[in-house]
Order: C-alpha cells, then sequence, then structure tokens
C-alpha cells in the first residue's frame, strides 16, 4: 500500500459508515478522483441501503444524510417558533451554483415548472416554430405541445444523432425564418445524450432565436456555467443530480429576458405594488427580477435542504464531481460494449456527448424482463420505453463505486 493511501486511510478511521460532519471534506487531504478512498467516504455520508445497489439517479438522486437531517432541523425550528422561515439564502446560493446573478433565478417544485413558465411566457404566435428532439420526457414535451394545442404554435422535431457535430447540423438544417425558440434537453432522459448547447446557443442567438434548455440533468452533473453555456432559460431540479430535497427546483431566466417572458402566474413577491381597496384597482407591475415568476409561501425548509445539498456537491468540487461521474458511466459503457454484438449501446460513444447515463439493449432479453432481473439481483435501474427505445438505463452518481459496476456487467454477461 503505497503511503498516500495509508495517509488517506489513517484520516477516514472512524468516519466510515458514520455521517460526515460538513467540515469534514474540506479537512480531507483529498486524492485523485480515482481513488477510491475518498468516495468510499462520500459513500458514508449517505443513508441510501446497501441492501441493494441504486442506478436510477437519474429519475432520483438520493439525499445524503446532512441533507436530510438539514430539512428535518429546519421543519423542528419552524415549528417550535411558529415561524416560516425564508428562502432568500437557497436562491442566492443556487444563484451562485451555476454562476448567474440572484436576479436571475426563480424557485420552483421542479423542472417541469420552469420550463411551462417558459413555455407560456415567451410571446410566440401562431405558426411561429419551436424545435425540440423525439426524445423529450414528459415533462419538456407537454407544456410545449400544450401551447401547440392551444396557441397553434409548431412543433419542429428531430431524431437525436450519436455525435455533437451531427446534431449541430440537424439543428441548423431545421432553422426557418419562423423558428422562434430551441427547446432541446441539455442531457436527454432516453440516452443520456450531451448536447452542444454552448454551440447551439450562439448559433441560435446569431439568429435572434431563444435557447430554452430542459436542464433536468445538468445542474449536479456537469460544474454548471450558465453564463458561458449562452442560453436564455434553463430549467433544472435539486432532486435529481443535485441530491437534494424533492419539491425544489429553479428556474434560470438571462435578466434581459425579464420582461419579455411574460409572467402569468402571479402573487406575493411576484409585484412593484398593487392596490384593491380602492374603486380603481391598481398593479405597479412586476418585481424587477426573476421572482416575478413565483409567488406566495414556499416550503423554506425544503429549500435549506437544496442549499445544503449544493453546500455538500461544493465541498466535495464540482469539477471534481463531473469527472468522477463521468469516469463511472465510461467504465459502465466500456465494460458493456466489451460484451460483444449482443448489446446494442444506444448512448452515443463520443466522449462529449455523453456523461451519467448509459442506456443500451441486449439482443434476445427483453427490457421488462431484464429489470425483473435486475431487481432479483439487487440492482435498481431503470427501463426506457419512451420513443419505443425500449432499453434499460443506468444511472451513476458519486456514491456508486467502480465495483458496483463491474458486477452489473458481470450479471449481463450471464444473457449474451
Ligand atoms: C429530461 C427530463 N426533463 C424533465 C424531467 C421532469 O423533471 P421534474 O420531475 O423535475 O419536473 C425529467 C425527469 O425525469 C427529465 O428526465
Amino acid at each position: 500500500m503505497n503511503s498516500r493511501r495509508k495517509f488517506v486511510q489513517k484520516l477516514t478511521v472512524g468516519l466510515a459508515g458514520s455521517v460526515l460532519p460538513a467540515e469534514a471534506f474540506s479537512a480531507l487531504t483529498r486524492p485523485a478522483f480515482t481513488s477510491d478512498d475518498f468516495w468510499e467516504n462520500v459513500r458514508s455520508s449517505f443513508p441510501l441501503t446497501k441492501d441493494r445497489v441504486y442506478f436510477n439517479n437519474g429519475t432520483s438522486g438520493p439525499n445524503s444524510q446532512r441533507v436530510v437531517d438539514k430539512v428535518i432541523a429546519k421543519t423542528n425550528e419552524f415549528s417550535i417558533s411558529g415561524e416560516y422561515g425564508s428562502t432568500n439564502t437557497a436562491r442566492e446560493k443556487l444563484a451562485a451554483f451555476v454562476k448567474v446573478k440572484t436576479e436571475e433565478i426563480s424557485l420552483t417544485h421542479n423542472t417541469t415548472e420552469g420550463i411551462n413558465i417558459v413555455a407560456w411566457g415567451l410571446p410566440l404566435q401562431k405558426g411561429d416554430e419551436v424545435i425540440l428532439t423525439m426524445h423529450e420526457h414528459v415533462g419538456n414535451a407537454l407544456p410545449w405541445l400544450n401551447r401547440a394545442k392551444l396557441h397553434g404554435i409548431v412543433l419542429k422535431t428531430f431524431l437525436p444523432a450519436q455525435t455533437a457535430a451531427e446534431n449541430i447540423g440537424i439543428i441548423q438544417k431545421l432553422i426557418s425564418p419562423k423558428t422562434r425558440v430551441i427547446a432541446i434537453p441539455h442531457i436527454t432522459c432516453t440516452t443520456g445524450l450531451v448536447f452542444p448547447v454552448k454551440e447551439i446557443a450562439a448559433i441560435a442567438k446569431s439568429k435572434g432565436i431563444f435557447t430554452a434548455i430542459d436542464g433536468a440533468h445538468g445542474a449536479g452533473t456537469f460544474d454548471l456555467n450558465l453564463k458561458d453555456l449562452g442560453c436564455d432559460f434553463y430549467a433544472t431540479s435539486c432532486h435529481k443530480w443535485m441530491l437534494g430535497p424533492s419539491g425544489t427546483g429553479f428556474l434560470y431566466v438571462n435578466e434581459k429576458h425579464l420582461d419579455t417572458l411574460q409572467a402569468y402566474w402571479v402573487g406575493a413577491y411576484s409585484d412593484n405594488g398593487w392596490d384593491i381597496n380602492t374603486p380603481s384597482p391598481s398593479f405597479q407591475g412586476y418585481v424587477a427580477t426573476a421572482h416575478r415568476y413565483d409567488y406566495g409561501s414556499q416550503s423554506a425548509a425544503l429549500f435549506a435542504g437544496a442549499e445544503e445539498s449544493v453546500k455538500f456537491l461544493e465541498e466535495i468540487g464540482m469539477a471534481k464531481i463531473e469527472e468522477r461521474i463521468k469516469a463511472l458511466a465510461t467504465h459502465l459503457q466500456k465494460g458493456l460494449t466489451g460484451l460483444g454484438s449482443k448489446i446494442q449501446m444506444l448512448t452515443p460513444l463520443e466522449a462529449k456527448s455523453r456523461i451519467s447515463m448509459i442506456t443500451f439493449k441486449i439482443e434476445g432479453t427483453d427490457f421488462k424482463e431484464f429489470n425483473t432481473i435486475a431487481a432479483k439481483n439487487k440492482f435498481r435501474i431503470r427501463v426506457v420505453p419512451e420513443s419505443n427505445l425500449n432499453a434499460i438505463r443506468i444511472s451513476t452518481h458519486i456514491y456508486n463505486s467502480f465495483e458496483e459496476i463491474d458486477r452489473f456487467v458481470a450479471l449481463v454477461k450471464t444473457l449474451v
């Protein structure tokens, strides 16, 4: 055993199996991201059962113990004081997490809510075109389909290709003088394809087209800088890759679009003043920030949990997390493709077009049957019936290990 490994092990004695205090990550000498000592420590911060392997972060990310504790503590605190708390610091923390201004963040309950705010708020006319993929999650499909149904906008869809260059080319060909919005996911829920959002946003901007990104899988996966990405809107939730509480999410609205994106649902905190105690009621308009899109009481306890999840991720380091997520998924993809021709790999092989989720099919084994086999062998996976793919999706996050992936690949091997 080399000396650094011994040193790290010494440091971690007594921590394994216990809940790491907030300071623990910064106190640890961080080994290279490939060292499992560090990640075993991270794993021990999650109450997530070890009775099975959890490979479904793409649906729901388990919370670390400190996030759970924070929500409970805040719920207790508010119950004792009778106060309902505030979400102000959470809004600030979330904004800083994705490197935008606090004024550009609206707090939502989930990604779908953010997408609805954009889909309804943009000034679109009958015949205006919106570009989407044929691989949308219902959360990005239905808001736009609904607007198309009610207001006659036209949805133009495309089948995602395997490389960034091809996807850019396809989108460029779909753009017409009537295109007003490109409303695609950062990462598809079907095959885990990563779209080159920065390049697409630049093309859109040069043509006066809005980019509205479904970022359900982006926050907590990438070391995100939304200003650098250059999109106009980015909707996400805290309960997936950010490992935060269910019922928390946020929407980024570039400040230059605040007066373009109409707020339709308003209430307390959305306004700049109003008076109804008069025969001539008045409304002085919207608050100058993206707070205009969220209103009324929010769950301060849940958002305190979301804030805590950001602290947790930041203490580990988002660059390191992104690297680890990619390393795990790459290991899985290599393991599966190494099993031969009976594996149909649906996730792109191109490095920049994949990150956290691997989707595949096994010749001769139905995807639902495989789900049952996986469950019997203590793996929680997700099937992908969407877009008629009938495939298997594996998501891996920082609490997973290379060893779990090897065990999974060994299971698949018994079927090919
Ligand atoms: C790509 C994508 N978009 C949107 C959603 C909807 O997210 P939410 O449940 O937070 O509204 C999901 C959820 O799985 C998703 O995978």
